[in-house]
């Protein structure tokens, strides 16, 4: 191993927002200069967007405030990737129940957790792809990948 902390953020589509989170959290670890202490990619529960691109509304909100969009075309989450993250943070609570099902009970010690668990309010973060808003969404993504970035800059894996 290589000492890197691995993370897969992870929503039901894989075009909003873990896509966001990921482009997020990369530029976060990148502005405390801790960009190499990690490996960050997303993916979705559901297949259904495939090989789509990150939604416009997440592209435009992102761009908005100044955040580069980390290219990226939607994947499902497969049963291997519990071997291949160390932590596996999902947008909402039916995520994470997605999430064990597809690891069919295993979990090889990766920590599969929500974004807002990691700040002192944990909830769940709406679905823009339902709610069409953008802004809420990536509010909520910028106080957890801050706070998350916060409390992993002092765990060591
Ligand atoms: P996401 O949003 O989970 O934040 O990427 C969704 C995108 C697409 C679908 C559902 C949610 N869909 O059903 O295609």
């Amino acid at each position: 191993m290589d000492g890197k902390k691995r993370i897969v953020f992870v929503c039901l589509g894989n075009i909003c927002r873990s896509p966001m989170a990921e482009s997020v959290f990369t530029y976060i670890a990148a502005a405390r200069g801790e960009l190499g202490r990690y490996v960050i990619a997303s993916a979705g529960t559901s297949g259904e967007e495939a090989g789509n691109p990150v939604h416009r509304g997440t592209v435009s909100k992102l761009t908005s405030c100044g955040i580069p969009v980390v290219p990226h075309r939607a994947v499902q989450l497969t049963g291997d990737d519990c071997r291949r993250f160390d932590y596996v943070v999902c947008m909402e609570r039916a995520n994470v129940r997605a999430v064990h099902h597809i690891f069919g009970g295993r979990s090889h010690g990766a920590a599969v957790c929500r974004l807002l668990d990691f700040t002192d309010n944990p909830r769940d973060i709406a679905d823009p792809w339902f709610t069409g808003d953008f802004d809420t969404t990536y509010r909520d993504v910028w106080e957890g990948c801050t706070a998350m970035a916060e409390k992993l800059s002092s765990v060591n894996v």
